[in-house]
Formats: C-alpha cells, structure tokens, sequence
C-alpha cells in the first residue's frame, strides 16, 4: 500500500528518495512521484507504473538522477483509493499556488465537503484524489508558519493520515503527522528521513523515532520538535534501536523474495522459540505476556483477530489452544469484529495477529476491544509497529523483514508463536509437565525436519510442472490441518490468480464436489494422524469422480498410493506440529506454479504488503 519517504540534509535528496521509495516498492502501487526544493526551486516528477519508470523519466529529460540539485524532499508510491492511477493523481499534490506540496497515506473521509468549501473560496483542484484538499487546506490556513497551517487544516480533517509537507516559504524544514498511518523519523548524522516503513531508512541509519497518532513534527536537518496535535505541547520521545539488518531486505542470489523467505524459514522458526523454552519446568517463558500475568490466568475465552494469512495462522492456533490449553477459542476476521457488536463478556480476551503490525482492520478491532475493556494481546513481527505499541501485552515473531508481499516465513513464524502460547496457556491449566516436555522436545527437533522439507524443492517443482496450467483448485484437511487448506489456496490465488479454494476435507460432499472432474485437481494434506482414513475416505470420493489428487503426507502408506497422483511425503511429528512441517510445500507449490505462469512472484497484481486503508 501507499509509501512515503521524505529527505532533509546535506546530500542530495533525490537519489535517496529515489533508493527509498524501491525498498517501499513491495507493499504494493500503481504510480510513483517525487519532489525536490533547491533553495526557492522545486523539481518534480511522477510517473504511473513502476518506480523505475520515474527514473528513467527523469533521466530522459535531465540525464543522472543525481544532476539534480536540492536537499530536501519527499516521495510517494500510490495504491490507487480515490481516483485512477494517473500522474495527475500520483503524489505528491500542490495548492493552487505551487508553494505547498505533499504526500500522503491514509483517507481523507470529509473530501467532499472540504473540496466543495475550498471551490467557494476559489481554489481550483486538478486531480480525482482526497489528497489534494489537504494542501488546499493548507494554503487556505498559512499565516507565515508552516507547522501552524497544517496543525490547523488538520481539525478540518476526518479520516486517517500519514502526511509530510514542504514549503518554498519555509524550505529549510518537513512538517509531518500521523493518525491512523505510521510514519517514523530516522535520525541520521546531519540528516533525517522520515519514512512509513522501516525498510526505507535502514540502509541510512538505525535510529527511529516513531510518531503517534495525533503527533505533529517540525523536521530540520539536525533536529526535529514533536507536538501533541490535541494538547499542544511538545513531546519528549525516545530514540529507538532498529535491530534489522540491510542483508535482510536484499535476495542474496535468490530469484525472487518470497524463495529466499521460503528458504529463510528454518532461521525464522529457530527466532521465536529462542530464549522462550524452559524444559525442566515444561514451560514457555513469554516475558511480554508475563507483563500481564495475572490477567491472562483470568482469560476463559480467547477471540482471535487477524486478516488474510495472519487469520489463517490464528486457525491453526484455535486447534493448538482448545487442544493444549483447553480454553475456548474463536475467530473473528478483523474487518468483521470492529463493526460487529460481539459479547464480550469477563475473562474474555482478544488476540490479534499482524505482521505488519499496521493492517487497519485489525487495529480498528483492537481500538474498538479496548474502548469495551477488554484484555488486548498481539502476536506481532514489526517491532514498534502500532498494534505492537497499542495491545496490553504481546508477542514478537523476530522474522525479520517480510519483503515478499504474499506472507511465507512470517505464517510460519506466527504458528511457531501460537505453540509457544499454547504451551504457555496450557502449563497454567490443565497441561501436565510431562506433556510440557514432550512440546518443548518436538520443537526442539523441528528445525532439522524444516530443513528435510526444504530439499523437496525440485521434486514439488516437478509437481507444478504437471499442474501449472490448471484453471481450478481445491485444497483439503482436517483439524489442524484445515487452516493450512486455506492457506495453500491463498498462496496459489494471490500468486497465480489461480482460482483455489480451500475447504475442511470433510465438508467438500456438501456441494463443492459437484465442480470435481479431471481438470479440478485437489491437493490434499493427509498426515497419518487421528483422522488420516477419514481423509483418505476423502479422497476416494474425489477419485471417483476423476478429480486428480496431489497429497502431502508423512507415510507411504499402500492405500494412499493408489488414490493418490503424486505424493510429497514430510517427516514425522507431533499431530498438532505437523502444520509447521505441511506448510512448506504448499508455498513452494504456489511459488511454482506462479513462476511457470509467469507471474509477478514477489508483487502480486492489486494486493498490498500492509494494508492501512479499510
Ligand atoms: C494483506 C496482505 C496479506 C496479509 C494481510 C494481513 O492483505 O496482502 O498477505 O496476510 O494483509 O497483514 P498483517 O500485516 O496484518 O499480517
């Protein structure tokens, strides 16, 4: 979704804004614009399409990008909301008299009504965006300080934003706010970046200022003032250690980032159980929760929050936390719990999950847990991110940066953590310590089995060479094992736009068995678990009507291999762990599937890393 990067002090602004804006590219956006003040000049340039199409504009018609002179400046990436994808609906926007421009994320939800008021009073707008009422607004409130014209446009405002603003009036400063969009100031020696995502600054510095919502900050080169937009004063912050590693955001020789995440995973899962294990007390030490210890002894009920693979992860750990812990789980898609009126009863608490740590959705639904008093947790990857800072008590994956927009290493994670709090849940009731250890032992084996299913690349592979140019999918499973359905069918959709669904094996006689013939091939995860010959039953149906089975499993058994069409057999393991293990082959099946399609593996067509709208 919409990225923004913003420049003051001694270099050239451009090619860091330029640098900026690619490490923005994989939230996803349809144009790109940039702008740049030398003194009392602008250079501007914005371009629909890929970043790299702004570049070479510019280069067309100035020669090299850092020809261009100016130290400050601000960028954009635009996921089209209000108005096509157009340059004169890229960011950023100007007033009517070209002094004031901006960028902005987030939605101006009053744009109709502040347009019209604007047009009475004679300003003249060229583009279809909300956007452009905010410098209009601007203008319309500038009395000869910068700071004070947007504090004041903004009470006119409802809506979310993450905004920086220039001025040829006042060119030796950036005027940033935040509600409901993230925005984080890097502080670099004589320089900062301002920035809606950490990947934009971290080649430059490690030291971030994030803002909160309802803050307003005057950047110069070497300092920054932060104000509290509704009590005006000015906040005191702390500067915080960015733990990432550039190393991170490159593919180190692999094609594509969502591979190398893939690949990463071992690592990944390795991250979050590091330091969380106590094996003679049978017990998974979780310090962020211990901040609310009492609280969670309390919990009866848990409603798991989360959107897309984050909420698919929240299914395996609904199986994971009735079976090991023995509370009552439900889940709720966020965009569903913030407008819903749900009973909300004593002992009741919410969980959200969130890579990003931003999804709108998800953190609309906190907001609304917490007005109701309600216990908020959250399984987070993005340190400092708003959900991390906004929910009671939480966990954080340690994955490192997800650049790949479909979720792989982070999914994996996420379901790591959820074993974690299980075992965490379960210790402080009905979970013996004997059955702790077992847990604690298994995930200690897991990394080496991760590692044995990562070597089944080629031969899955193989697998999507038989089936790439399938128009239909269903996957398949049951218990812990029906959320990894879903998931697999939403790698292969948003990576292929392979129509797939997923469905609880049991339940695809009740209709969805009607679209079953030879080219409706089915992709079954079968462990030989508790419901192992109810799956295979399954698949005998399916065989009966010439549907095409792919199956992952962990035994060669005699009867499966003569259902099956291909098989990919995974190492043993707990019942409740074998999702950890089941998961890679279905990301590297889409990963395939989306290369020999020839599909954008890592930018999906119209879906975002981190969604911040509604
Ligand atoms: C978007 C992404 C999905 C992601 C979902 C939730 O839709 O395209 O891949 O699973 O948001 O994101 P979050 O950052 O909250 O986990």
């Amino acid at each position: 979704m919409c990225g923004i990067v913003g420049y003051i002090g001694k270099r050239k602004a451009l090619p860091i804004l330029l640098n900026g804006l690619k490490r923005l590219e994989y939230r996803g956006y349809d144009s790109a614009g940039v702008i740049t003040l030398d003194q009392k000049n602008f250079f501007i340039e914005k371009e629909v399409g890929k970043i790299k199409n702004l570049e070479e504009k510019i280069n067309k018609e100035f020669g090299e990008v850092d020809r261009i002179d100016g130290n400050v400046g601000i960028a954009h990436t635009r996921w089209a909301t209000h108005g096509e994808s157009s340059v004169k609906n890229a960011h950023p926007h100007k007033d009517c008299s070209g002094k004031f421009w901006l960028v902005h994320n987030g939605i101006i939800e009053n744009y109709n009504e502040l347009k019209s008021f604007l047009e009475k009073r004679g300003h003249k707008f060229i583009s279809d965006t909300d956007t452009e009422v905010l410098a209009h607004l601007v203008e319309e409130n500038y009395q000869g300080n910068l700071l004070k014209a947007l504090e004041t446009a903004l009470k006119k405002v409802e809506g979310t934003y993450g905004i920086v603003l220039v001025s040829k009036n006042e060119p030796d400063k950036l005027i940033v706010a935040r509600k409901g969009s993230p925005l984080l100031i890097g502080v670099g020696k004589d320089e900062i970046i301002v920035a809606s995502d950490v990947s934009a600054i971290i080649s430059y510095t490690d030291k971030v200022v994030y803002l909160n919502d309802g803050e307003i900050a005057e950047i110069k080169k070497d300092n920054f003032k932060i104000f509290n937009n509704i009590k005006k004063e000015e906040v005191a912050k702390k500067i915080n250690k960015i733990t990432w590693d550039i190393k991170e955001i490159e593919k180190s020789g692999f094609d594509h980032f969502m591979l190398k995440e893939i690949f990463e995973q071992k690592e990944v899962f390795l991250n979050a159980i590091k330091g969380r294990l106590l094996f003679s007390e049978g017990k998974a030490k979780l310090g962020g929760l211990d901040l609310v210890a009492d609280k969670i002894r309390k919990i009866k009920r848990l409603i798991i929050i989360g959107c897309g693979s984050a909420y698919n992860a929240g299914v395996v750990g609904e199986y994971l936390i009735e079976n090991l812990a023995g509370i009552p789980v439900e889940l709720e898609y966020a965009s569903e719990f913030r407008y819903r009126n749900s009973v909300l009863e004593d002992g009741v608490a919410i969980l959200a999950i969130s890579q990003s740590g931003e999804t709108a959705d998800t953190l609309a639904a906190i907001r609304e847990a917490k007005e109701k008093g309600v216990l908020t947790l959250g399984i987070v990857n993005v340190v400092g991110s708003t959900i991390s800072r906004e929910v009671d008590a939480g966990i954080y994956n340690h994955a490192g940066p997800e650049i790949s927009v479909a979720s792989t290493k982070v999914f994996m994670s996420q379901v790591a953590v959820l074993v974690l709090m299980a075992l965490y849940l379960g210790r402080q009731r009905k979970m013996s310590l004997s059955q702790g250890r077992e847990i604690i032992d298994e995930l200690q084996n897991l990394p080496k089995k991760i590692d044995k299913v990562l070597t089944l690349n080629d031969e899955i592979k193989k697998i999507a060479q038989k089936y790439f140019s399938m128009k239909n999918f269903a996957f398949l499973g049951r218990t812990y094992n029906e959320p990894l359905a879903f998931e697999g069918a939403l790698k292969l959709k948003e990576l292929s736009y392979i129509h797939a669904e997923g469905f609880p094996s049991g339940e695809m006689k009740h209709g969805p068995i009607a679209m079953i013939d030879k080219n409706f091939p089915c992709f079954f995860i079968a462990p030989n678990d508790s419901v192992f010959k109810k799956n295979l039953s399954n698949m005998e149906e399916i065989k009966s009507r010439q549907g095409k089975i792919i199956a992952i499993s962990n035994k060669k058994d005699k009867k499966l291999e003569k259902i099956i069409d291909d098989l990919i057999i995974i190492p043993k393991t707990k019942e409740y762990l074998n999702p950890i293990l089941a998961l890679i082959p279905l990301q590297l099946f889409a990963y395939h599937m989306a290369v020999l399609n020839k599909k954008d593996v890592d930018k999906p067509r119209n879906l975002a890393k981190s969604v911040t709208v509604e």
